[in-house]
């Protein structure tokens, strides 16, 4: 069987939330009246010029991620479409998925946005309870977020929600209740990450100080078991570490991430992996908005970093990837790209952990090893 194709994606950046979660350590701020014309007029300048820099491509996938990007007026997303269309071009069938805010979506927006091709949706319930919502400092309720499900399944042929569990004191019985609930709501994809208490968020004070808990390694295996096999009896695929689908029903935009693909990303501290002269040049743009926004006016681009990534940085990039992915990486495009095969030797000893698989030309990490991904990647590629 040939390897799936990556395709190639546009990732836009919209840096603004309503306030700012404690927990995220995303490259979001709140800004009180964002001039939303402005930004999509910058948005334009920088997608004008990733497009100069970029071998021509056939887009699959456009996302819309943040911050709040249903914060966006549907004027501004439809500026920015429109200016890939024209770089580009979108066909029929091109996924374009945009990150929501339960509290920031209203039939309306909702509409305008399906009109304007948005055919996926990505909501961020996080909880179905509102004490920990509100521990999560989040401002709706469950009752907000379960209307913004309907309407969001209303609009949108595709939609899924986002949850955050192993949350202080949250036992397995607790969480399987409220994971089932979610499922009897769920379309066909589902995202859940266990909470992470990210250096520089307020939870990490919190945290350090010993305001809150949260669960030892052995209560989050346990968490994530129960999350793997609950998901699965519901026919929701675990296809990579936090992202469970329908088979077909995968967010094609992360696939392009996962599976090694090129794409652009445009917006305040976006990155891209763009296709260039054969090779892929990684970039970074700006973090802050009001700086990006003035090095867009003054150059064009917000571009802080641009270099040409060598064969063996990419062998490497394909494998941190991939082995996210329930379906893993093949070893001879790794080889390919490094110019040599994985170590022999760390690969059995591995394998005979229980952390990796081989099936033919495919490398899988195990379930076991996808719970200790980094350390088994370090040893892998060391
Ligand atoms: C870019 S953010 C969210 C989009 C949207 N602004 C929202 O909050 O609904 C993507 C997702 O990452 C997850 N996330 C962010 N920080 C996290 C953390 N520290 N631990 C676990 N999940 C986190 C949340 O589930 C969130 O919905
Ligand atoms: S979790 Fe979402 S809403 Fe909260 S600060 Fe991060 S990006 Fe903004």
């Amino acid at each position: 069987m040939s390897a799936p194709d990556p395709g190639f994606g546009i990732y836009v950046h919209w840096p603004f939330c309503q306030a700012k979660c404690p927990y995220c350590d995303f490259n979001s701020h709140v800004v009180r009246n964002v001039d939303q014309v402005t930004y999509a007029r910058a948005l334009v300048r920088e997608l004008e010029h990733m497009a100069m820099l970029s071998d021509p491509q056939a887009v699959t996938s456009i996302f819309f991620g943040g911050g709040t990007p249903s914060l966006m007026k549907p004027a501004t997303v439809e500026t920015v479409l429109a200016a890939i269309d024209r770089l580009w071009g979108i066909n029929q069938g091109v996924e374009i998925s945009l990150e929501a805010n339960p509290t920031s979506v209203e039939a309306d927006k909702f509409r305008a946005l399906a009109a304007l091709g948005v055919n996926r949706v990505s909501l961020g319930v996080q909880a179905l309870n509102d004490k920990d919502l509100k521990f999560l400092g989040r401002l709706h309720s469950v009752d907000e977020a379960l209307g913004a499900i309907e309407l969001a399944r209303t609009h949108f042929g595709r939609m899924s929600f986002d949850l955050i569990y192993a949350r202080p004191d949250q036992t397995v019985e607790a969480w399987t209740q409220e994971l089932t609930r979610a499922l009897s709501f769920a379309v066909d994809h589902l995202s859940l990450y266990q909470l992470t208490i990210e250096e520089g968020t307020p939870f990490f004070d919190l945290h350090a100080r010993g305001a809150f808990t949260v669960p030892d390694e052995d209560q989050a295996t346990m968490l994530y078991d129960a999350t793997q096999s609950i998901c699965a009896d519901a026919g929701l695929n675990a296809y990579e570490v936090s992202n469970h689908a329908r088979v077909g029903a995968e967010c094609r935009h992360n696939l392009t991430y996962w599976r090694y693909g090129d794409y652009v990303g445009v917006g305040p501290g976006a990155h891209g992996r763009v296709p260039k002269g054969g090779a892929k040049c990684a970039t970074v743009t700006e973090r802050m908005p009001s700086k990006w926004l003035a090095l867009v006016e003054a150059q064009d681009h917000g571009l802080v970093d641009q270099e040409t990534i060598t064969p063996a940085q990419s062998a490497e990039e394909m494998m941190l990837m991939g082995l996210r992915l329930q379906e893993g990486v093949s070893l001879k495009r790794y080889a390919s790209l490094s110019g040599k095969p994985v170590n022999a030797d760390r690969l059995s000893e591995l394998s005979g952990d229980g952390l990796l698989q081989q099936t033919g030309d495919q490398l899988k990490a195990t379930p076991a090893g996808r719970l200790v991904l980094n350390k088994l990647l370090g040893e892998l590629l060391a």
